[in-house]
């Protein structure tokens, strides 16, 4: 008996042996060969008025007895600090379209209600103020988006005036008034949101007459922006592939081929969650090998939406002048059992470390057009970098992938080829591995290579041309289960570790855990 169980297991060890093998994967990459800048503002963030996203995340108020700065937690804001955010989109989403920007101003806050999210109390105690007080605290910069759908082009034009005159308006000493006598800085401005479902369910063409005039009277006055560091305005563009996102895109860029001196944009900006079917149905968490394979089939998607939009930007503006900004992506799923569904909460795992790193290279190779992106949303929300619960803070394993990709902010994209092989499950078929590399301003080369198996590890060898590399070293981020999370009792199990590389004739060697995203710099 014990001699006919050593040979089973034997004939199941040869078996199993070559599934545990590590597949090889070779990459060439010629650092002498560089592309687009990517740029740093596809790393922004997304600020919604939409459950705790702000109200808990952000703002606990100066009289919380959790540690804070004027009302601003102390712990996200150390956090975001950490990972270099550029931009923060404010106040939505759908919330944009129903904001009135002087209920969030003075000393007596206009409390209002939030029907898109839940139906619940609007405050107001976090408005323009607050919110430029966090960015200063991050040190990002400012992007507001204004209330096309139910606002004016007045209203907006009075925002814009109280934020950025130095001028001694009515305006501008009501802002002083309340505490901020100089001028704000607006990076970018957001014309509208989804203005064809949420932000008023308008035609391309009716949108396009109310952009131009929000374009012609929206106005920055600070005078550092007039010259230099001018706001970019943000046309509300595509969400989704069929006739009708074609259709949308086709209108304002055509419109835009032949704009006047009165109007001009310099971003469309384009939302594509990853999401499977609406409503949201896939799991956050509790999951397993098959619902991974289908979410990242599904992510993968983004590549193709964005070769459509911007083959039909190129027909209009082919020197790329108007970005695309992808400013909401991420993966959504169904609510968290037990949590108000008009809130999006959502629990994020390795499975979204993996979704954000794939979302990310995407971005880095359209780089000469995508040159802006938002993920929704930045904390409590959808695809978080932050969870809290009162006092208590959270990092998700998507916070670490952007905290491993700031090299890559504003660093020169450098083309990597390889073949990266297929990994199947059931009936889909995924690369096996994906890859970018990047020069940062000081000439170091830095790579990022996504395995995502996640049964198997890959053996990479990287051959490297146009530079001399001694070593190689980084991190490397993967957990023991595709749907493993941070918890605020467990807030270590998905958690970056050192890497190291063998660099050798030319040549780098490394091996990638199953499931993992890893970020590599190179010694020269
Ligand atoms: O991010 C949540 C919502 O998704 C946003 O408010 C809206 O723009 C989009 O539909």
């Amino acid at each position: 008996m014990r001699s006919l169980l050593v040979g089973f297991t034997l004939i199941v060890m040869t078996i199993a042996a070559p599934m545990m093998a590590a597949q090889k994967v070779e990459l060439s990459i010629d650092a002498s060969k560089t592309g687009a800048k990517i740029d740093r503002n596809i790393f922004g963030q997304f600020a919604e008025h939409l459950g705790h996203g702000v109200y808990e995340g952000i703002w606990v108020g100066p009289d919380s007895k959790i540690p804070n700065t004027r009302g601003i937690r102390n712990d996200v804001v150390g956090a975001l600090k950490a990972i270099k955010v550029p931009n923060v989109r404010w106040p939505g989403g759908c919330f944009a379209d129903e904001y009135h920007w002087r209920n969030g101003i003075g000393p007596q806050r206009v409390v209002t209600l939030n029907p898109n999210w839940g139906g619940v109390i609007e405050p107001n105690t976090f408005g323009t103020h607050e919110f430029m007080d966090f960015l200063d605290q991050i040190g990002a910069e400012a992007y507001v988006s204004v209330n096309v759908g139910s606002g004016t082009p007045r209203e907006a034009a009075e925002w814009l005036e109280y934020m950025t005159t130095a001028q001694p308006t009515t305006l501008e000493k009501e802002r002083a008034a309340n505490g901020h006598p100089a001028p704000y800085k607006i990076a970018y401005l957001g014309i509208g949101n989804e203005s064809w479902d949420c932000g008023g369910n308008m035609t391309p063409d009716y949108y396009l007459s109310q952009m131009k005039t929000y374009s012609r009277f929206v106005r920055n006055f600070n005078s550092e922006q007039q010259d230099k560091q001018q706001m970019l305005k943000i046309a509300v563009g595509p969400g989704g592939d069929g006739p009708r996102w074609t259709d949308w895109t086709e209108t304002v860029m055509k419109a835009y081929q032949q704009h006047t001196w009165s109007w001009d944009i310099n971003g469309l900006s384009m939302h594509n969650y990853t999401v499977g079917h609406w409503p949201p149905s896939y799991t956050s968490v509790g999951f397993g090998e098959t619902e991974y394979s289908q979410f990242l089939k599904f992510t993968l998607e983004m590549d193709g939406l964005i070769s459509k939009h911007a083959a039909i930007m190129d027909k209009y503006d082919p020197d790329k002048k108007v970005a695309l900004v992808v400013d909401e992506w991420g993966g959504w799923y169904a609510p968290l059992p037990g949590s108000n569904p008009g809130f999006l909460v959502q629990q994020n795992s390795l499975r979204d470390a993996i979704l954000a790193a794939l979302n990310l290279n995407i971005f880095a190779r359209h780089a000469d057009r995508v040159r802006g992106a938002n993920i929704a949303q930045m904390i409590n929300v959808l695809q978080a970098m932050i969870m809290t619960e009162k006092e208590k803070m959270v990092l998700t394993p998507t916070y670490y992938v952007f905290k491993m990709y700031v090299p890559f902010q504003d660093a020169t994209f450098v083309p990597v080829t390889f073949d990266a092989g297929w990994y199947t499950h059931g009936d889909v078929a995924l690369p096996r591995v994906d890859a970018i590399a990047a020069k940062d301003a000081s000439g170091k080369l830095w790579l990022e290579i996504t395995n995502l198996d996640p049964n198997q590890p890959v053996e990479v060898e990287a051959s490297l041309a146009g530079i001399t590399a001694k070593s190689a070293a980084g991190e490397t981020l993967t957990a023991p289960k595709v749907d493993s999370v941070n918890t605020f009792d467990t807030p270590n199990t998905v958690l970056p570790k050192p890497v190291s590389a063998k660099v050798q004739g030319g040549k780098l060697a490394l091996k990638l855990e199953p499931k993992s995203v890893t970020v590599v710099s190179v010694e020269q």
